[in-house]
């Protein structure tokens, strides 16, 4: 369903994507894991178009995105939910707005439909009558699970999650697992979940994706990477202190020589 091949992207004197690859099947839940900084999100931006690759492939459902005009796109873009990692909310639109701003925008539906939706949605990630408040008055779990309403009243067929988890309670965080285990068995939807909850993605990963100076170091089912014997995966999932990554990790890394 996603496949990237050989991706590059060079910010200044950073190489953030080093020939990187990786391949998502369809109907498929790929957990992302690595250090802050190491470019999950930048991989993210690159799939939607928010960002552009130095060189390098992504197909999407077997279309070649990296070298579309916007409006080609757009198409695209259509099909893919994006929960960013801050919530990326319009914070002059309410929550209503907010949810249902794709639906009102680019789908031809009635007022009472997107109101209808928008309230589903949000019930779907726990959240009743917040339609009328305003992001200024949520707090930062709340933005981060009316981002996931967003998305979902899109129903989408790809789904990118950057740290869907991260803001939230231990309960919410369960029930956001949840939903998006319900996601892939329901509605066959595909995804990439970023995450630096190691419980989350050994629930929710049917494969776990490592990234380090801008490649996958490793790629397999949950067991696998926990199993892994690859010393940098080990010290980056028990959070050791010590071990093959410093501190200075992005700075080694960081400069193009
Ligand atoms: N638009 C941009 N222009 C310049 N540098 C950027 C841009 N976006 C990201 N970067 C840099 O690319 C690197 C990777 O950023 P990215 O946001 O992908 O990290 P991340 O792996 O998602 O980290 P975290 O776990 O903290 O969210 C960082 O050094 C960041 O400063
Ligand atoms: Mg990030």
């Amino acid at each position: 369903m996603i496949e990237i091949r050989n991706l590059y992207k060079v910010f200044g004197a950073q190489m953030i994507l080093n020939n990187m690859s990786l391949t998502v099947r369809r109907g498929e839940t790929k957990v992302i894991i690595g250090r802050s900084g190491v470019g999950k999100s930048v991989l993210l931006k690159n799939i939607v178009g928010l960002i552009h690759p130095d060189s390098g492939s992504i197909k999407i459902n077997g279309t070649e995105v990296t070298n579309l005009k916007e409006k080609e796109y757009d198409r695209i873009r259509m099909e893919i939910g994006y929960v960013f990692q801050g919530g990326a909310l319009f914070d002059s639109m309410s929550v209503g707005e907010n949810v249902g701003f794709v639906l009102n925008e680019f789908m031809n539906l009635d007022k009472k439909t997107v109101k209808d939706k928008v309230h589903d949605a949000l019930g779907l990630v726990g959240l009743k009558d917040v339609e009328d408040l305003m992001p200024s008055q949520l707090s930062g779990g709340m933005k981060k699970r009316v981002s996931l309403a967003r998305v979902l009243c899109m129903e989408p067929h790809i789904i990118l999650y950057d740290e869907p988890t991260s803001e939230v309670d231990p309960i919410t965080a369960a029930a956001i697992n949840h939903l998006i285990i319900e996601l892939r068995d329901k509605l066959k939807v595909t995804s990439i979940m970023v995450t630096h909850d190691m419980n989350s993605a050994y629930q929710v990963a049917d494969s776990i994706a490592m990234f380090y100076r801008g490649q996958v170091i490793a790629d397999g089912k949950p067991d696998e990477i926990k199993n892994s014997k690859h010393p940098v995966v080990q010290q980056f999932i028990h959070g050791d202190a010590h071990g093959p990554i410093t501190d200075d990790e992005s700075l080694i890394f960081g400069h193009v020589k």
